[in-house]
């Protein structure tokens, strides 16, 4: 895949040995939504190392007073795309418990694969928060491409996309269709196959998470 200045590929060695148990097809729903978590929780914690947003805060130790930097009370949003996006939001929340959760459904047209948008929910005052968008799956990119364009419509300005497994074709599209927002992946798959499925992969991320299938 071409560089591109707006993506980030993790391949952390932690990050990677969750994602192979991931991907096993024998791993069972439980281990699979925790493991999604758990992921989540430390992309989080790379992709705000730069620009969380902070405030100063005065704090009385036992000994004397201090003035802090701590992270912005309300300043985060997490924006799951339904449904698989929801599995991410937790692995957030345990680090930013006060950020407020939008949602955008969308699904993929089997044939074509182009996400169908059937709902969005987002919260007041987005508009001023980094808005975390989630989605566990970036395969053509086109859910993702969508929900970005759904939020900057909305008038967000500070957006970032956080994916678990992303197809180099998904990531190339996103990345040249919004540069203002930087796309963090774990790990980059080979390719997609004639359904629209990332391989190697980890099959439907839906399914997996809600034991659908
Ligand atoms: C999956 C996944 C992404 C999308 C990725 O959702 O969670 O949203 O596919 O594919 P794309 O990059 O080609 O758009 P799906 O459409 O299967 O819906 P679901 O989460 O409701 O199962
Ligand atoms: N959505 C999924 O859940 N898995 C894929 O491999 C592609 C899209």
């Amino acid at each position: 895949m071409k560089h591109y200045d707006n993506v980030v590929i993790f391949d952390h060695p932690l990050i990677r040995h969750k994602i192979a148990i991931l991907r096993d097809v024998n791993t069972s729903m439980k281990e699979f939504r925790e493991l999604v978590e758990e992921i989540t929780t430390l992309m989080t914690y790379e992709c705000l190392k730069e620009d969380v947003p902070t405030e100063e805060k005065v704090v009385t130790t036992p000994l004397e007073t201090c003035t802090q930097r701590v992270v912005k009370d309300n300043a985060i949003a997490i924006v799951p795309i339904l449904r698989a996006g929801l599995g991410m939001v937790n692995g957030i929340h345990v680090l930013f418990p006060s950020a407020r959760v939008g949602h955008i459904g969308m699904y993929r047209d089997e044939e074509t694969f182009e996400p169908q948008s059937y709902y969005c929910k987002l919260p007041d005052g987005i508009e001023d928060k980094l808005v975390l968008a989630v989605d566990p799956m970036l395969a053509t990119g086109g859910s993702a491409c969508d929900a970005i364009k759904a939020l900057k419509e909305r008038g967000c300005k500070h957006i970032k996309f956080m994916s678990i497994i992303g197809a180099p074709e998904g990531v190339s599209r996103v990345a040249e269709a919004h540069p203002d927002v930087k796309i963090y992946v774990s790990t980059l798959d080979r390719c997609l196959n004639e359904k629209g499925y990332i391989l190697p992969g980890l099959g439907d991320a839906g399914d997996r998470l809600f034991g659908t299938k």
